[in-house]
Parts: C-alpha cells; sequence; structure tokens
C-alpha cells in the first residue's frame, strides 16, 4: 500500500514517503535556490545538504534575511534523555556543529529530561538524570563551541522556563493538541503540556537578548509537529516565527521496511556512540539489510540494489568522500564490489567516526560545567 507510514514525534514507521511527507506535514522543500542562497554565506555546502539527507525546512529563508542584515540568530536543538546516544541521533548534532561555525552563532541545547519520564510508563526520573548526565557527554563531544553553546535540563532551569512554558500553554487549546498530536484522553496531562517546553526554548533567544532574535532548529522531521505549534502561538506572544531545517531519519540495520528509524530500544540493531569496533564490526556484518544477491554468481552478473542496502545508506551519512560514495555505487550495482566488501567499507567508515567521537566524549568529562547554562 502506497503511503503507508507513521511520522510522529512519538512513533516513526514504515517505508517513508518524504515527498508526501513534505505536503503532510505543510513544510517547504530545501531546494537548490535557498541552497545557493545559503552557499554564499558558508562557501560550500555540508554534503548532508548535497545529499538531501537534510532535505526539507520552514522559514530557513527568514534566517538568510537576517544574515543578509548582518544580525545573528540562535540555533536550538535537543535530546530527551532516556537511554543511550546512537548514530540516528547525531546527525542533526553534526549538521548544527557545521551550522555554529559557519556563522559563528550560540547554539542552546535543551535536554527535557521530564519528556520520556511522562511519555514512558517504565522511566523514573532518576534514570532520566543517569541518561542526561550520560548524554551530554556525547553532546559536548561533538566539538561545539563551549563559548557559544549552552545545555540546560528542563527540571534544572524550571526557574527559568516554567514562566514561559505557561504564557505558552495558555495559548494552546486542548483540541488543538489533540489534532496535532493525535492525542486521546487516555493521555496523561503532563504529555498534553509537555509540547509548551519544548516550545520555550525558541523563545528563549528573543528573552535572553532582550530583543527580537531569530532561532533555527536542525532536527529530524518527526519534531515538527511541535514547532508548529511553536509557530501557532509566536506572534501572539510577540516572538518572531521559528525556522526549522529538517532531516530524514537514518535507518535501523534492518532497514526502515522492517524496523523504521534506528531506536535505541532494540539493541542489536543499533549502532551505539559509545560501541567497540567489535561490536560495530559485528552489528553490521550480522544484521545490515543487503541489497546484495543471493549467490556470488547471480551478484557479479546481475549486480546488487545500493538503494535499498543498508550499509550503503550508513555511508551516505557518514562517508564525506563524495567521490569514493559515487564509486562505491557504481561499483556496487555493477556487482564489481561485494556485499561483504561493502559491509567491509561502512564498519571502516564508522569506526573512524566513532573513534574520533570517543576520545573528545573522555575529554568532555572534565568539560561539563563550561557547557551548562548557569539559571
Ligand atoms: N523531543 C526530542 C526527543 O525526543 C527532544 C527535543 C527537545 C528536541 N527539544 C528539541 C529535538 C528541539 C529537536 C529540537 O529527543
Amino acid at each position: 500500500m502506497a503511503n503507508d507510514f507513521t511520522v510522529t514525534p512519538w512513533e516513526v514507521s514504515g517505508e517513508i514517503d518524504y515527498d508526501s511527507l513534505i505536503r503532510e506535514f505543510g513544510v517547504k522543500p530545501l531546494d537548490d535556490k535557498l541552497l545557493e542562497r545559503l552557499e554564499k554565506h558558508t562557501k560550500g555546502l555540508h554534503y548532508f545538504l548535497k545529499r538531501k539527507i537534510f532535505f526539507a525546512h520552514t522559514y530557513f529563508d527568514t534566517i538568510l534575511d537576517q544574515v543578509e542584515k548582518g544580525k545573528k540568530f540562535y540555533l536550538y536543538t535537543g535530546r530527551a534523555p532516556s537511554g543511550p546516544v546512537h548514530l540516528g541521533h547525531m546527525v542533526p548534532w553534526m549538521f548544527c556543529k557545521w551550522l555554529q561555525d559557519k556563522f559563528n552563532v550560540n547554539l542552546l541545547f535543551q535536554i527535557p529530561d521530564e519528556e520520556k519520564f511522562l511519555f514512558n510508563e517504565n522511566l523514573t526520573m532518576e534514570e532520566t538524570k543517569k541518561w542526561s548526565d550520560e548524554n551530554i557527554l556525547d553532546i559536548i563531544a561533538m566539538g561545539f563551541n563551549p563559548k557559544k553553546t549552552k545545555i540546560f535540563l528542563d527540571t534544572e532551569c524550571a526557574n527559568l522556563m516554567y514562566r514561559h512554558a505557561c504564557s505558552v500553554a495558555k495559548k494552546i487549546t486542548l483540541s488543538t493538541a489533540k489534532s496535532t498530536f493525535g492525542f486521546t484522553d487516555s493521555n496523561n496531562i503532563g504529555e498534553v503540556f509537555y509540547t509548551s517546553m519544548q516550545s520555550v526554548p525558541a523563545f528563549l533567544p528573543t528573552i535572553l537578548e532582550g530583543k527580537t532574535t531569530y532561532c533555527l532548529i536542525p532536527c529530524a522531521i518527526d519534531q515538527q509537529p511541535h514547532f508548529f505549534m511553536t509557530n501557532d502561538v509566536a506572534p501572539k506572544l510577540g516572538y518572531p516565527k521559528t525556522a526549522t531545517i529538517l532531516s530524514r531519519f537514518l535507518p535501523g540495520l534492518q532497514g526502515m521496511h522492517k524496523e523504521g528509524k534506528m531506536s535505541s530500544s532494540i539493541e542489536s540493531t543499533t549502532i551505539f556512540a559509545t560501541d567497540t569496533p567489535r561490536q560495530v564490526h559485528d552489528k553490521i556484518m550480522k544484521y545490515a539489510f543487503s541489497g546484495g544477491r543471493d549467490t556470488l554468481e547471480e551478484h557479479r552478473k546481475l549486480g546488487g540494489n545500493p538503494d535499498v542496502d543498508v550499509s550503503y545508506q550508513y555511508l551516505t551519512f557518514f562517508l564525506e568522500d563524495s567521490k569514493k560514495l559515487e564509486q562505491i555505487y557504481n561499483d556496487y550495482k555493477s556487482g564489481t564490489l561485494l556485499t561483504g566488501d561493502l559491509k567491509k567499507l561502512t564498519v571502516d567508515t564508522i569506526n573512524k567516526f566513532l573513534k574520533k567521537h570517543q576520545a573528545r566524549r573522555q575529554k568532555a568529562k572534565k568539560m561539563v560545567r563550561k557547557f551548562m547554562l548557569k539559571c
């Protein structure tokens, strides 16, 4: 069946048709004209943009307007601490890092430690606190500018957050929340309120600067419904509309069609930021869905299908060298590159990436205090 997929902030499943998702969500594609305009400022484009991994936006043009007027904007993104960080989480953060470096701007990083507590029956506040501490190391390890990056937990910055969240909540009716998120009468009222907490950081640039300051949110497209709410409320509270720049999902090792996006809940098919080279090797070799043929002979003769091959998909996210990527695509398609060898290339690429990450993660332990918002 066509269009048999679901994308909400709490559930992503099925084979996603990103073009119809753009229409369904009422967001805009990142078209060549906009990318050209961006490129004038960044002198080159991140490979995520060239490969359409970041593929859609809302109000991104208003951010470029600000840049062209010589005004600073803020970046904002977040991570709900419910378990260890995996490769999929890191995709928007890599892009945030690139944007921060290119525009030399502040980044607000929200850790909504109440979110997964409210939405997941089994998670205690003690556990979300523990995962916050762990996840913050991975966030710092992304290499964000310590002078321009502030990380905060919602429960610890309640003093700053709560009154603004109330202002947001007052402007959202239950019926809007129900139709945006699909809530029913059996959701708890904390779940309904939570979206106001995710909206507030989009307004913090203006609140903290004491003057109208625009905000750009790089995130995966499942978070967009929250920011529709944000923008519904923004003009009513005197804030500028918030911009988003939106990514596709990194598939789980079994592929989008079988397990959806990479998810911490299925450990064997998820690559975590702290996995050892051996673990990465074993997971990919054993589980990565292959676009190869059943026999060596057939593969050599007919070639493989890189478009459904998960190892190849991972290379599009983590192998920066576009020439090499193209070569791999062609060789796999023609049958000269075998599945085992493609998997090895992917293992090496990811292990190289994680080795650097883990070294920075180790150093991050001493830097936590510098990164936390004083609130
Ligand atoms: N809801 C996000 C999650 O489940 C966390 C989050 C909070 C977030 N604020 C954000 C994500 C802003 C992207 C952008 O992990």
